[in-house]
């Protein structure tokens, strides 16, 4: 379904794209997503785990035995025609095949503010 700017009701505008994935990879996805139109993103350098809990996991050639691997976090939000190029631009850019390699998730976003401007929603991305 066609989203517009300005439309309440018509569906939701915006998406929130929630992305952890290996640090290395980091400036390779944001160029990826700059070509793509991805206006901004937020970054934080975070740790998680995932199905490998209590398990090891690589991260820069050493074998990590803790509970906790670093990642970052990417939070992006964007008009809702582009959520499904965004996820698949970081699931292929991201990916290197081997555990760890992290996870997207899609949220509705339900308004969004320029604070210079006061725009609003598509607007003040
Ligand atoms: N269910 C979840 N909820 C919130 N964050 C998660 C979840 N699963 C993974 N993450 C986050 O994503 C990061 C990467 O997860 P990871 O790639 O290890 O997922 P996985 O399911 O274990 O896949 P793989 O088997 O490829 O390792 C984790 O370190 C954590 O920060
Ligand atoms: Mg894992």
């Amino acid at each position: 379904m066609q989203q517009r700017a300005g439309s309440p009701g018509k569906g939701v505008e915006m998406k929130l794209i929630i992305a952890a994935i290996k640090p290395f990879k980091l400036e390779e996805v944001r160029e990826a997503l700059t070509e793509l139109g991805v206006s901004g993103l937020m970054v934080t350098e975070i740790k998680g785990f995932g199905a490998q809990a209590g398990h090891t996991e690589i991260y820069r050639g050493a074998e990590y035995e803790v509970n906790f691997v670093p990642k970052v976090k990417l939070e992006i939000v964007v008009p809702s025609d582009l959520a499904d190029q965004v996820v698949e631009t970081i699931t292929k850019t991201a990916r290197t095949g081997k555990i760890g390699d992290g996870k997207i998730f899609v949220l509705d976003v339900a308004q969004a503010v320029r604070v210079r401007t006061g725009e609003t929603n598509q607007d003040a991305l």
